[in-house]
């Protein structure tokens, strides 16, 4: 194995995501499109318990690694749903992870699902929930494709800090639009509860997932694909205000049609 290989692999073994450990880095790496996301993925599955055979959307998918994780994992059948990267891209990469009878690409709008309703089993969700389930309407739209009963659960950046909080100067000058979508555990709480129709069981900040996050970024800039801006910000925050935000929630009522 060529040095920097190794030095990858090392970087990318972690005991805590033994599962992830396992796969490239190489393709990993070739197909990010942020925070390491089988990490994010096992960090789910620490909470939210996936068995063999159950239907799973997996909503903002991206290039779709963590179907083909969950789905070669866990035994599920995932529907791997994007709207910025082609489902013939990602069709290629499941078929080449031998996984195609298992994980089903869709291109799809998250607000505009495609799907019968009661159809999943659970819905998960990495790196991708805050780009439209911050709209209060979002989550009485999306549970009407789970079942009664069944499971939603995501991994989304996260903030210690409620919005409107002062911000220590190491955010502010560093503040861009897309982090007012870094919500903390207790907003995501708040803001699915109040629907009515969800228990929420998890909703908690990923223990060591500013290092984890950070970690990933110096990995990536060994082959530079590193994004220096974020690495920066997380090494000013020593892992006290940013991370990511895990919440697992179980749908409670049928959803009535208006
Ligand atoms: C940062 S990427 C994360 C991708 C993947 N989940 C991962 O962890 O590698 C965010 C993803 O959210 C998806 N996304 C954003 N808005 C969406 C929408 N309205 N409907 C479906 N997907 C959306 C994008 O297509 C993109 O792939």
């Amino acid at each position: 194995m060529s040095p920097i290989k190794e030095q990858l692999r090392r970087a990318l073994t972690v005991e805590r995501y033994p599962r992830s450990s396992a796969y490239d880095p190489q393709w990993l790496i070739d197909n990010l499109m942020g925070p390491h996301p089988l990490w994010l993925a096992e960090s789910l599955t620490h909470v939210m318990p996936l068995h063999p055979g159950m239907r799973v959307l997996d909503l903002g998918c991206g290039t779709a690694l963590t179907s083909i994780f969950l789905a070669r994992e866990f035994g599920i059948q995932a529907w791997a749903a994007d709207l910025w990267t082609k489902p013939t891209d990602n069709w290629k990469r499941i078929q080449e992870a031998g996984l195609a009878d298992r994980v089903h690409p869709i291109h799809t709008d998250a607000r505009a699902l495609p799907f019968a309703e009661g159809f999943f089993d659970a819905i998960v969700s990495f790196d991708a929930y805050q780009y439209f389930g911050t709209d209060v309407l979002y989550l009485p739209y999306c549970l009407k494709f789970l079942k009664p009963g069944g499971s939603i659960g995501i991994v989304v950046p996260g903030l210690r800090l409620e919005p409107g909080s002062d911000m220590p100067p190491y955010l502010a000058t560093r503040w861009v639009p897309d982090m007012c979508s870094y919500l903390s555990p207790s907003w995501w709480r708040r803001h699915w509860e109040r629907t009515g129709l969800v228990t929420v069981e998890v909703a908690d900040m990923i223990p060591d997932g500013a290092e984890d996050w950070l970690r990933w970024l110096d990995a990536c800039d060994l082959v530079g694909r590193g994004f220096e801006p974020d690495a920066e910000m997380l090494r000013a925050d020593r892992g006290e205000l940013l991370g990511f935000c895990r919440v697992l929630a179980h749908s409670t009522t049928r959803h009535i049609p208006r």
